[in-house]
């Protein structure tokens, strides 16, 4: 598997990289503007930066470094990258999933698992009548966001990128509050456990390792705000901290202001890359479409293709049976495979659903891996990857197929700005940005996710 290529900053990436002032800059752009490549340019540079420093005696060594990413499969990916820049004697380097590091330094306690957070919280919530997934997102929301004591600063403040539908109103909010959030938090110390965010809250309050002096975090958006306060906790008050960020690829119910954080941005250390180096014009014509209309804070890029040279072909929707969309992705793959190049086949929800893409791969023997399952980046050489959407982000492949795009693994409420199907908006125009050369999208015609018809028909031919 590819991994990001040794590249040659442009001029927009060299002033980024070179600027040393302490506290926080920050990396805004587009997908495949080149943020993540030049935050680890930056911590090439950083690293010689703080290594001064430790020789003038202005710091006692080591050099403590944390680079936080938001999934397992992008800690592998930068870790490779990391390994050659980051390797220089006097300095600790710590690349983590926001999870593990956590889990690592937090008190540890029990903690619920994933599914019986959720099942709490609907159960919990049933009678306020909310869909369920909606509600599940909003108290993530809500936890992420506020510190524990200042809950019912929910009841008024705007919910930063939760949509406009369902609109929820103070008095709904206080509900929330009090017949989900309250006995929620009550059952958990009940059984005295804890949740993510629980973690991320005593290590807001608690200083439990060295502070770092260089600090990079990939897809900040993916941030709750107690998780950004949690790292700002454990930062040196001279340290150099990069926040990478592109709040139209976000997947999750997370959002917050700067200031809620206590950051005050420099407009001066605030930057926004503006060109495109990894897809053509073709498929960010058809990931803009995607988000088109969506509310965009200053911290989301649309793609343009006026930031591309490069031409390719449209991407091709794929109508008809899983068979026959698997006909085009084996087709395709034969040769793709042929020249060297990568692939990756996403879908929405991944695990057992990938059993027919499995099967039939195998029967076409063609070697793949599955990056959901695996801990680090993958070093074998197979050239086609199976990966849920989610777990895609971040990442980049020459072809990526999107498999069996249907309305049941699109639930979504009705409303003209639904926060459900917005995001899922912002997960398929992020899934296809992950390609360099063409993008498929196969689903089953008469069941076809409503996703489909936010695409502008002009940037896609039918296959
Ligand atoms: N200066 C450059 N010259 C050539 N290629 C570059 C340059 N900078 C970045 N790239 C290439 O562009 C692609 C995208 O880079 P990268 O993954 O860093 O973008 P990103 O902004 O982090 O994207 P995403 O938002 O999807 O995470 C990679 O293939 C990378 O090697
Ligand atoms: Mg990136």
């Amino acid at each position: 598997m590819k991994v990001l290529k040794a590249v040659k900053p442009t001029s927009e990436q060299l002033i980024v990289i070179n600027d040393i002032r302490p506290w926080i800059t920050l990396i805004r752009g587009a997908a495949g503007s080149g943020k993540t490549s030049t935050a680890l340019l930056r911590l090439k540079f950083l690293m010689a930066y703080w290594s001064q420093r430790v020789n003038d005696r202005h710091v006692a060594p080591p050099i403590r470094v944390l680079v936080l990413t938001f999934n397992r499969t992008l800690r592998g990916y930068i870790a490779e990258l990391a390994a050659d820049q980051a390797g220089k004697a006097g300095a600790v380097v710590e690349i983590r999933t926001f999870g593990q590091w956590s889990s690592e330094l937090a008190t540890s306690h029990s903690r619920l698992a994933d599914d019986d957070r959720t099942r709490l919280v609907q159960k919990e919530g049933f009678a306020i009548g909310l869909d369920p997934i909606f509600l599940s997102d909003e108290v993530d929301y809500v936890l992420g966001r506020f510190q524990p004591d200042k809950i019912d600063d929910y009841i008024t403040v705007r919910r930063e990128g939760r949509g406009a539908s369902p609109s929820v109103d103070s008095a709904l909010r206080r509900r929330i509050i009090s017949e989900v959030i309250g006995p929620y938090q009550a059952i958990k110390a009940r059984r005295n456990v804890v949740d993510w965010n629980d973690m991320a809250v005593q290590l807001s309050r608690e200083r439990r390792h060295a502070p770092y002096h260089i600090i990079i975090v990939d897809e900040t958006q993916e941030f709750s705000a107690n998780q950004m306060r949690a790292v700002l906790n454990h930062a040196d008050d001279d340290a150099t901290i990069t926040l990478v960020m592109d709040a139209a690829q976000r997947i999750y119910p997370r959002g917050f202001t700067w200031a809620e954080v206590g950051v005050r941005l420099d407009p001066h250390s605030s930057y926004l890359l503006m060109e495109n180096h990894r897809n053509t014009k073709q498929i960010v014509a058809f990931c803009r479409s995607l988000l088109a209309g969506l509310e965009m804070t200053a911290d989301g890029i649309i793609p343009s293709p006026d930031n591309i040279n490069r031409e390719g072909p449209p991407p091709i929707l794929v109508p008809g049976r899983f068979g026959r969309q698997m006909d085009y992705v084996v087709e395709k793959l034969k040769q793709v495979r042929s020249i060297n190049q990568s692939a990756a086949i996403l879908h929405a929800r991944g695990g057992g659903w990938f059993n027919g893409v499995r099967t039939r791969l195998g029967r076409a023997r063609i070697p793949f891996i599955e990056l959901t399952r695996e801990h680090d980046w993958p070093k074998d050489d197979a050239e086609v990857a199976l990966s849920t959407m989610a777990s895609a982000k971040g990442l980049e492949f020459d072809h990526v197929f999107v498999v069996g795009l249907n309305e049941e693994l699109t639930p979504h409420g009705e409303g003209e700005g639904d926060s459900q199907m917005e995001q899922y908006r912002r997960l398929l125009a992020m899934a296809a940005g992950r390609a360099r050369q063409s993008v498929m999208l196969g689903y089953k015609e008469d069941e076809a996710s409503a996703l489909i018809a936010y695409i502008d028909r002009s940037t896609y031919e039918l296959g």
